[in-house]
């Protein structure tokens, strides 16, 4: 069942997105070589319970072990925050950041690049934003889902880089991750269509090499099995009556 959010709801899930958005505005000063991701979570960490009040929500769900996720390189999502993992100089990495405020959610990340990225780094970052915006552009009311999925994979394919299958968006609301899943890849006029008052996350994860994925032994870092680079971007938006409203914007975002 998918869920269509009530005036209230929606007021509650712009708070959540907000605040979501502001965890990463914050925590860009931080992003530098030398810095651990565990360093990285515990900001956030705090940042989040002290400041805003809210909960982090990736910390213990479903057994994950910390605030944040942070994806360094060629993993592509659910990186867990270490102390042994320091960043470098050229590294990509991806912050997730999702809480929860008054019962609703707010869910997004992007990639920081650490210093001087090389050329390919940089574009595979660019153009994974791009696939997140042309999929957002062209939200409302009627859309087929398999529309979205079909705009991120025609870009990322015009770009010779591959779309991650195993890992979607979703449904977001008095739930982490709820209906619809939102596909990354697909065909035009499939799926269901979209109503005014959705609430759901696009999120592509797009790899430099091939598309396909593995778990390491810790039983939550998504990695390239060929070890190529990987980026993600995510936001959180609002399906409205003639467009869509990005939930979770950044102050300084311009799309
Ligand atoms: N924030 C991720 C998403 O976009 C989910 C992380 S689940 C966690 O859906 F347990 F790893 F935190
Ligand atoms: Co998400
Ligand atoms: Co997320």
């Amino acid at each position: 069942m998918v869920d269509i959010k009530s005036e209230s709801d929606i007021r509650k899930m712009r708070v959540a997105g907000k605040l979501a958005a502001d965890v990463l505005t914050m925590i860009g000063e931080y992003v530098k070589s030398g810095i651990s991701t565990g360093e990285l979570d515990k900001i956030c960490h705090d940042y989040i319970i002290n400041q805003q009040k809210a909960i982090p929500a990736p910390l213990n769900y479903r057994g994950f072990p910390k605030s944040i996720c942070t994806s360094v390189n060629h993993q592509v999502c659910h990186g867990i925050p270490s102390n042994e993992k320091i960043l470098k100089d050229g590294d990509i990495v991806n912050i997730d950041v999702t809480v929860i405020k008054d019962g609703f959610h707010g869910d997004t990340s992007k990639m920081f690049l650490v210093g001087k990225s090389s050329i390919l780094a940089e574009r595979l970052c660019r153009v994974t934003r791009e696939c997140m915006i042309e999929a957002i552009n062209i939200v409302k009311p009627g859309l087929h889902i398999g529309d979205i999925g079909a705009v991120i994979e025609e870009h990322a394919h015009n770009n010779n880089f591959s779309v991650v299958r195993d890992y979607c968006g979703h449904g977001i609301g008095k739930n982490f991750h709820e209906m619809p899943q939102i596909l990354h890849y697909g065909n035009r006029n499939t799926g269901m269509k979209l109503l005014q008052g959705m609430t759901f996350t696009i999120e592509p994860m797009i790899n430099e090499g091939r598309y396909k994925t593995k778990v390491l032994n810790d039983g939550w870092t998504v990695v390239t099995q060929d070890r190529s680079l990987s980026a993600q971007w995510e936001h959180t938006v609002l399906v409205t009556k003639n467009g869509s409203e990005i939930l979770t914007l950044r102050s300084d975002e311009n799309i």
